[in-house]
């Protein structure tokens, strides 16, 4: 063998023990469960649906006589189904055998598997705590799994891992309802003083003592102010709490101890929940500006009250000169 030829065999050897044989274990290890075989049955399944339930679809429907405008809200994202907690499953498996032809069977539409039947156990326990929730009690004909999950789309957060999707996903369901006055109003219960539907509270005015609210949507869920914090559970309690017993206290988050660390933040590895548990963030460290307490919170809060104080005067004082200006205008007019 010459210099050359041990060098690349060398390369070689390099390459696969760096690159190829962590892909190589990783494969092995997922295709315990799924086989090339399995999926590509799987996908050709699916791509049958897909056929017109999908944006390429609806373009070229297979065929021509259909309802098309229905089929435009009934169209599925392939990616974000590929990707989801059921991507790996073929829609006959909750749909059952009345889509395979079409036009589809009658009665098709009761034979969908609810999630009971799939996640037995898990159900059992979150059943119970749906059940306590505002939205069974006081709207209970209408709130189902559904209107939160989309089965198509969402991944559990132990696989999103990132704290921003993760908001994302879970506060678009609860924004959805109540940052939309017409999706609200197919939910809302009737008012018994007047008999019109309940109108919305507007999401922002209701949170008026939280700075910044659409910052903080962006941040943090619903849910960590509006569920009680159990201790040690793997799943977060679906038990939406009546108004009165949210989370008010900015320390619950704003501290190097935040409960966000068992709650959002807790599908991280430890360093990256010290980036985030506050320690670093823009409103404790910078507060150290003012030096004056030591307290990083004391100190977040005195910027507040300085700055808002500030704009109080600010405001106060230019409303004063519009006044005057316009008083005297009208003496001049
Ligand atoms: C040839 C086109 C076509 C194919 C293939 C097709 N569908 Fe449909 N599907 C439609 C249209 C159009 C509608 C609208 C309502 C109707 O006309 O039945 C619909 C309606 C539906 C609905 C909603 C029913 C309701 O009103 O709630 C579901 C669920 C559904 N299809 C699932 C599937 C599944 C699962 C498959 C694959 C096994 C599939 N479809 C294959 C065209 C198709
Ligand atoms: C894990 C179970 C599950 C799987 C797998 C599944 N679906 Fe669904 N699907 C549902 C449920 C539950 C609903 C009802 C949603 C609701 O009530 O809002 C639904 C609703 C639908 C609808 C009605 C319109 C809508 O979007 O709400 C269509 C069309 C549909 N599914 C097509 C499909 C196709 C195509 C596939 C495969 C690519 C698929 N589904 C796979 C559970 C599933
Ligand atoms: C026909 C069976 C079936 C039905 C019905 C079904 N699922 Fe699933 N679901 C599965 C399978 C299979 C997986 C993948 C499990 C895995 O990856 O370990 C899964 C995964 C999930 C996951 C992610 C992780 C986990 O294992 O818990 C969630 C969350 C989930 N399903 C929620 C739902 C919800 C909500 C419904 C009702 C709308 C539902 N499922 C209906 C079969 C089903
Ligand atoms: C008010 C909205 C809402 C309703 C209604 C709702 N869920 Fe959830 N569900 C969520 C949110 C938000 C999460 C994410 C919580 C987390 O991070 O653990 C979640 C998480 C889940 C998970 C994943 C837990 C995990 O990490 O393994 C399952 C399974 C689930 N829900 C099933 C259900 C079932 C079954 C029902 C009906 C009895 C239901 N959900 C009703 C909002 C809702
Ligand atoms: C930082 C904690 C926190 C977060 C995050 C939060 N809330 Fe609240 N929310 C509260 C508190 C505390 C109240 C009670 C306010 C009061 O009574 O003055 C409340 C009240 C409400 C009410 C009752 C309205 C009424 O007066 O009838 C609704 C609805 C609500 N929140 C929805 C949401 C939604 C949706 C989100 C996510 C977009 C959210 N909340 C995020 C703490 C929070
Ligand atoms: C599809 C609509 C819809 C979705 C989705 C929804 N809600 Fe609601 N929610 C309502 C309606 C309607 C009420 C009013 C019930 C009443 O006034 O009796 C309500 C009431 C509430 C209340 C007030 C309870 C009280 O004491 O007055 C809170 C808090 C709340 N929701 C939080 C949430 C959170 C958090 C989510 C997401 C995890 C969510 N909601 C998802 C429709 C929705
Ligand atoms: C449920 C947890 C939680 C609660 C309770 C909470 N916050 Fe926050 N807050 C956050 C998160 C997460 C961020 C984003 C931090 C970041 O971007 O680094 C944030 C950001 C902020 C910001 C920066 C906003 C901006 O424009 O950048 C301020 C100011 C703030 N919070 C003040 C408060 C005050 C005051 C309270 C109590 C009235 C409070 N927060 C309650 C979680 C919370």
């Amino acid at each position: 063998m010459t210099l050359h030829q041990i060098r690349t065999v060398i390369a070689g050897l390099l390459l696969f023990a760096v690159v190829l044989f962590p892909a190589y274990a990783q494969e092995e290890k997922t295709s315990a469960a799924m086989t090339p075989e399995l999926l590509e049955k799987i996908r050709k399944s699916n791509n049958e649906c897909f056929a017109c339930h999908s944006e390429e679809g609806f373009k070229n429907p297979p065929k021509v006589e259909m309802d098309l405008v229905k089929l435009r809200t009934l169209v599925q994202d392939t990616k974000a189904f590929n990707g989801s907690n059921h991507g790996l499953m073929e829609c006959k498996q909750c749909h059952g055998q009345g889509y395979n032809d079409f036009p589809h069977e009658a009665e098709a539409s009761a034979k969908l598997s609810p999630c009971e039947e799939c996640h037995a156990v898990k159900v059992l326990k979150i059943e119970m705590q749906f059940d306590a929730s505002v939205h069974a009690v006081n709207v209970k004909e209408k709130f189902t799994c559904n209107t939160c999950h989309s089965p198509h789309i969402d991944l559990i957060a132990s696989k999103l891992i990132d704290p921003r999707k993760i908001v994302a996903q879970d506060n678009r369901h609860c924004l959805d309802c109540h940052d939309s006055d017409l999706q609200f109003a197919k939910f809302a219960p009737d008012d018994e003083k007047t008999l019109l539907k309940k109108a919305r509270p507007n999401i922002d005015t209701i949170h008026d003592w939280l700075p910044n609210t659409r910052r903080h949507w962006q941040r943090v869920r619903c849910i960590e102010c509006h569920t009680p914090e159990g201790k040690g559970g793997k799943i977060l309690s679906h038990q939406i709490m009546d108004k009165e017993k949210a989370e008010k206290k900015c320390l619950a988050c704003h501290n190097t101890n935040s409960s966000l660390m068992t709650r959002l933040y807790r599908h991280l590895i430890k360093e990256e929940q010290q980036k985030l548990g506050f320690v670093n963030s823009v409103i404790l460290s910078n507060s150290y500006v003012l030096g004056a307490t030591r307290n990083p919170l004391l100190d977040a809060v005195l910027m507040i009250t300085v700055g808002a104080l500030l704009l109080g005067l600010l405001l106060h004082g230019l409303g004063r000169i519009v006044v005057r200006l316009m008083q005297r205008r009208n003496n001049h007019g």
